[in-house]
C-alpha cells in the first residue's frame, strides 16, 4: 500500500494519478509506503537473490515487472587506492555491471513497469545519455515504443549507440539537458507520453535498492554514501530508502550522503557551501563527464534534504581530477568506469586531502556507469596501440623483453 506526497507541502494524491510534481504547490513528490502494515524481514530479504528484486515489498510495483536482471551488482574493496588514500575501509559499488551498463537500470525497471501498470503506451525522457540507453533497453523488453530527447553533441558515443540499436526514436536537440528535459516534460503533459525522467516518483525507487544491496553485501551500513550528483535524483533515492530501513527499525543509522560534481557544473555543491535554501542553476554547464553535465538538478530540493540531514557534504573536483581517478580506478583496482563515475572516488581524494575524512570511515562509493559507455574519452586518455608487421621479430623489438 502506498500513495504520492509532495516533499513540500505534503499533498497526497493516489498512486494511479500520472503526476510529475505538485498540483497545490509544484513542488516534488515522492511514494509513501504504509511501513506499519509492511510484512517482511532482513532474513526473508536475505534469502532471495541479490537484485532490485530482493526488495519487493518497498517497490510500488504489483504485478510481474519487466525485468533483465537488473541489480546484484558488485561491490569492490578499493584495496591499492584505498592503501594510498590511508583508508583501510574504502569501497566501490559497480553500477556498470547493471544490463545496459548503468544504474539506470533499477529505476528503469521500476518506472516501465509502472508505465504497464498505468496503462500507458508510449515512454520518453531527456537524457545525458544513460537513462535513455536503459529506457530504450527496457521500452524494448516491455515491447512499448521510447522517445529520447539527447543534448546535441555532447552525449558519449557509447550510449547514443545503445539507444539507437534498441530502436528508440532518438532526437538531438540542439540545447543542452536542461532544457531537453524541460521539452519532454511539455511533451508527456501535452502528449501523454509517460515521463521516466527522475521526476517521476516510482523511477527513483528502483534507484534506491543501490543502498540496500550496499547494507546487505557489507554486512552492517556504511558510514559514509558517496555519489556524483547530476540531476542529484540517485543520491535522494538512496536516502529515501534508508529512511525506510530506520522507519522499519532494520538499521540504526543513515551514512553521511556525500555528493560530488564536476567543478564545470556544480550548482548542488554551491547550494551546500552558501547553505542556500534552493540551488541556484548554472547557465552553461560544461565537463568532460557529460553524464552530470547539467545546470539545473530537478531533485535538488530532495538532495539537499539528504545531504543536510545526514551531516554529508558537498564537492566539486576538477574534469583532470576525474580522469585521473578514472585511470586509477582502471589501472589499480580492474574496474572501468565512465568519467562521471569517478567522480565519486576523486572527491573522496580530495576530501582525504583538504584532512576533512575521519579514516577510519567505512565509505562506499558508487561508481555509476561502464567505461565502456565513453569510449572517445578514453582512447584520448591513453596511448594508440602500436603495429607491427606480422612476424615474432618485429614483435620482441617492440616489447624488448
Ligand atoms: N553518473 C552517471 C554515469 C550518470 O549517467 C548520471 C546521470 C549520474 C551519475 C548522476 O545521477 O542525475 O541521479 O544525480 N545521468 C542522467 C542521464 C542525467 O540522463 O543519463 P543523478
Amino acid at each position: 500500500m502506498y500513495r504520492l506526497i509532495c516533499v513540500n507541502c505534503g499533498y497526497t494524491y493516489r498512486k494511479d494519478e500520472i503526476i510529475y510534481e505538485c498540483r497545490e504547490c509544484g513542488h516534488l513528490l515522492a511514494v509513501e509506503y504504509d511501513l506499519k502494515n509492511i510484512q517482511v524481514s532482513l532474513e526473508e530479504w536475505r534469502q532471495r537473490p541479490l537484485s532490485v528484486w530482493r526488495y519487493r515489498e518497498l517497490l510500488p510495483v504489483s504485478g510481474a515487472p519487466v525485468t533483465l536482471q537488473e541489480g546484484g551488482t558488485p561491490l569492490y574493496h578499493l584495496k591499492r587506492i584505498g592503501e594510498e588514500l590511508g583508508l583501510p575501509h574504502l569501497y566501490a559499488k559497480h553500477e556498470g555491471m547493471n544490463p545496459s551498463g548503468s544504474f539506470k537500470d533499477r529505476g528503469m525497471t521500476v518506472g516501465v513497469s509502472m508505465a504497464l501498470e498505468l496503462g500507458k503506451k508510449v515512454v520518453a525522457c531527456a537524457s545525458t545519455g544513460n537513462t535513455s540507453a536503459s529506457l530504450a533497453a527496457y521500452a524494448a523488453k516491455a515491447g512499448i515504443p521510447a522517445v529520447v530527447l539527447l543534448p546535441a553533441g555532447k552525449v558519449a558515443l557509447g550510449k547514443v549507440a545503445q539507444a539507437l540499436m534498441h530502436g528508440a526514436r532518438v532526437i538531438s536537440v540542439r540545447g543542452n539537458f536542461d532544457r531537453a528535459l524541460e521539452m519532454v516534460h511539455e511533451l508527456c503533459i501535452s502528449h501523454g507520453l509517460y515521463l521516466l525522467n527522475s521526476v517521476n516518483p516510482f523511477r527513483l525507487e528502483g534507484q534506491k535498492t543501490i543502498g540496500f544491496e550496499v547494507f546487505d553485501q557489507l554486512g552492517r551500513m556504511p558510514d559514509r554514501f558517496v555519489l556524483p550528483v547530476g540531476n542529484a535524483g540517485n543520491i535522494s533515492a538512496v536516502y529515501k530508502g534508508y529512511k525506510e530501513l530506520m522507519d522499519l527499525g532494520f538499521i540504526e543509522k543513515i551514512p553521511k550522503m556525500t555528493g560530488i560534481q564536476a567543478a564545470g557544473s556544480s550548482p548542488v555543491v554551491r547550494a551546500i557551501e552558501e547553505n542556500l535554501p534552493a540551488v541556484v542553476p548554472e547557465l552553461s554547464p560544461e565537463t568532460v563527464a557529460t553524464a552530470i553535465r547539467i545546470g539545473a538538478p530537478v531533485n535538488a530540493e530532495k538532495a539537499l534534504t539528504a545531504i543536510r540531514s545526514t551531516g554529508g557534504t558537498a564537492i566539486r573536483v576538477s574534469d583532470a581530477e576525474i580522469l585521473a581517478m578514472q585511470c586509477s580506478l582502471a589501472q589499480k583496482e580492474g574496474i572501468g568506469v565512465e568519467p562521471a563515475s569517478a567522480a565519486s572516488v576523486a572527491g573522496i581524494k580530495r576530501l582525504v586531502e583538504d584532512g576533512a575524512l575521519d579514516k577510519d570511515e567505512t565509505i562506499v562509493c558508487v561508481v555509476t556507469g561502464h567505461l565502456l559507455k565513453d569510449p572517445e574519452t578514453v582512447i584520448k586518455q591513453c596511448k594508440p596501440p602500436v603495429e607491427v608487421d606480422a612476424n615474432l621479430t618485429s614483435l620482441l623489438s617492440v616489447l624488448q623483453l
